[in-house]
């Protein structure tokens, strides 16, 4: 087989999730920042980066039509759209390490249990899954998407804060913060 470059299949995924232009990248840098400040090994990093890039994969079997809807979401739409964990789980299990695969299914658990699919809690949810929701939540916000205008960088930051705890791992969100102070959190051009 020829080769190709690798990163026209991420384009090709964010053409097909019209949101994630530039997402999928920020979330994988800043994930490894979190990650390398809580002192995972470069393999979990290696396999954090991946995570990152491929965290809603699943978003691919949405309809598009749902995916780029001005507005909010509703019931059904909702319920629909809440099954790309598990999708993206599906299409990556026997492809890629469990670490990575488990990170997507679980990337939208919440550390006080209210998250889906599952409604894991705590440290019962992979620490990977709980770094990549501080890193997704942060770039959604502070990205243009479809139903919402990008948010004040400071505001992201204080919600993250203020969620910690309840949505987010306070241990995750104490490395945000030191990455916060010192300026290194990636930010998109829209920001
Ligand atoms: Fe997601």
């Amino acid at each position: 087989m020829r080769d190709f470059p690798k990163d026209i299949l991420i384009e090709v995924m964010e053409d097909v999730i019209e949101d994630l232009h530039g997402h999928v990248h920020r979330v994988s840098d800043l994930a490894v920042d979190l990650g390398t400040g809580l002192g995972l090994s470069e393999y979990e990093l290696d396999c954090l980066a991946l995570a990152g890039v491929l965290h809603d994969v699943g978003k691919i079997h949405m309809d598009p039509t749902i995916l780029g809807k001005p507005g909010p979401l509703d019931e059904t739409e909702k319920d629909l759209m809440q099954r790309h964990p598990e999708l993206g789980f599906a299409m990556t299990r026997n492809r890629l390490d469990p670490r990575v695969s488990e990170a997507i299914l679980y990337h939208h658990e919440r550390f006080d249990g209210k998250g889906y699919p599952f409604g894991l809690a705590g440290n019962a949810i992979p620490i990977l899954s709980r770094i990549v929701l501080v890193a997704d939540a942060f770039d959604a916000m502070t990205s243009t998407r479809s139903y919402q205008p990008a948010l004040p960088v400071d505001f992201a930051i204080s919600e993250i804060i203020r969620n910690a705890g309840s949505q987010f791992d306070p241990n995750v969100v104490e490395v945000f913060i030191e990455l916060a102070n010192v300026n290194q959190l990636p930010l998109a051009t829209t920001a």
